[in-house]
């Protein structure tokens, strides 16, 4: 790394830490994060004038946020600059690390999560509140979240019992939380298994056209031809836009989550005539929903071509992977090729699994989120219950 002569960008860069409370370590990351900007100079500034604004905020003794201003030419330079800043606190607070940085307050600043690296991640919501995110941002631990806006799709696979439905349910309640402005999300599911996704369904506000078990191919057809009705209606407002950049957040959208269960088995029951119709609907949402916030979530036990029933093609868009419980390697590659581990690596127990999107240089081991309620399965039930009701009054 660099070093610069001129210490006196150190003194004169602005650095704000809030609350003033835990001043030792607060001020140990300030001090480590202002020395790796100023003086190692990791984002490679030319002039003290692109010197960000840094601003260091306590959430609680294991966890600290850092912000730095968001500055021209460097968004991205700064959003990878955690591994380097990660190593600026190592000697100084080896317990601490960051988290990939991710836009907030309209992108004027990029955040980061300081992390006690000896704490345990996990997730455990105990109030409906907890699953209140900043808009697009959803928490797959307490440590790493993702921007859906940025990266809509997902995946999870893995095989029964391995806590799939429980993860993906802990997902969906912090997706159904989101409001851009005044519009609510929209929810589509397809379950195939007729299960606790289907329950959730009749039991629920839902609309009818917007639940189906794949039975009835009309019934199917009719709601891949709603969701893409209203694909292209945002479509057409993008493209009528002035600004080039248009991104969907400012466009005034909810998301709209498209959830198939069990899909690869399902759709085999269908006439071949219908069956090429909705994967010619799913491939249109893998490829374009991004820009409209339309996201498709697809849970399967297989992750393969065989057993999502969608081509390859479709799964390389799925930019979220999960893999939950011991998975087999054919499933590893698919999802997560290059990083095979020996079978002993992998993640064994409910709720334990690997994470990979194309931002993570390799697969993150985690530990689904689980309520912190004796009856979690029920909780978490009655919690999206209630979700869903708040959007289809
Ligand atoms: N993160 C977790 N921590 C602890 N227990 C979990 C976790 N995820 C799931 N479980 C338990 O494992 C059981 C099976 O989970 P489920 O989500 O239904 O698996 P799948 O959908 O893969 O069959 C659930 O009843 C749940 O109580
Ligand atoms: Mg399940």
């Amino acid at each position: 790394m660099r070093y610069r002569k001129d210490n006196i960008w150190y003194n004169l860069a602005y650095v704000t830490v809030s609350p003033l409370v835990n001043w030792t370590v607060a001020q140990r990351i300030k001090r480590s994060i202002k020395h790796a900007i100023v003086v190692e100079n990791v984002l490679n500034l030319t002039e003290f004038s692109e010197v960000p604004k840094i601003k260091i905020e306590r959430k609680n003794k294991f966890e600290y946020i850092l912000k730095i201003q968001n500055i021209s030419n460097k968004h991205d330079v700064i959003k990878m600059s955690h591994l380097a800043l990660s190593g600026s606190l190592r000697g100084r607070l080896e317990r601490f690390e960051l988290s990939q940085g991710h836009d907030v307050n309209g992108g004027n600043f990029i955040e980061f999560q300081v992390n006690d690296v000896l704490k345990n991640w996990q997730f455990r919501p105990s109030k409906i509140s907890d699953f209140k995110n900043d808009f697009g941002i959803i928490k797959i631990d307490n440590r790493l979240s993702v921007d859906i806006t940025k990266s809509s799709h997902f995946v999870i696979s893995g095989s029964t019992g391995t806590g799939k439905s429980t993860l993906f349910l802990s997902l969906l309640a912090q997706m159904l939380y989101f409001r851009n402005g005044k519009s609510k999300p929209d929810l589509f599911i397809v379950d195939f298994k007729n299960g606790e996704l289907a329950r959730l369904a009749k039991q629920s506000n839902l609309p009818k056209n917007h639940f189906s078990d794949g039975v009835n191919g009309s019934e199917l057809l009719n709601i891949f031809e709603n969701i893409d009705d209203l694909m292209n209606e945002r479509q057409r407002k993008q493209l009528n836009k002035r600004s080039f950049t248009v991104t969907s957040e400012h466009d005034g959208f909810s998301p709209v989550y498209v959830v198939l269960e069990e899909f690869g088995s399902g759709i085999a029951l269908q006439d071949k005539k219908t069956q090429e119709a909705i994967k010619k609907y799913i491939a249109k949402i893998a490829m374009q929903g991004r820009s409209s916030l339309v996201c498709l979530v697809i849970l399967s036990q297989q992750a393969s071509v065989q057993g999502t029933g969608l081509t390859s093609a479709v799964i390389d868009q799925m930019s979220n992977k999960f893999l939950m419980g011991q998975t087999t390697p054919t499933q590893r590659t698919y999802l997560m090729s290059g990083f095979d581990l020996p079978d002993k690596a992998w993640a064994k127990g409910s709720g334990k699994g690997y994470y990979y999107s194309d931002d993570l240089l390799v697969p993150y081991e985690f530990t689904g989120a689980f309520p912190a309620d004796e009856m979690a399965d029920d909780w978490l039930f009655k919690v999206l219950k209630s979700e869903i009701n708040a959007i289809y009054r």
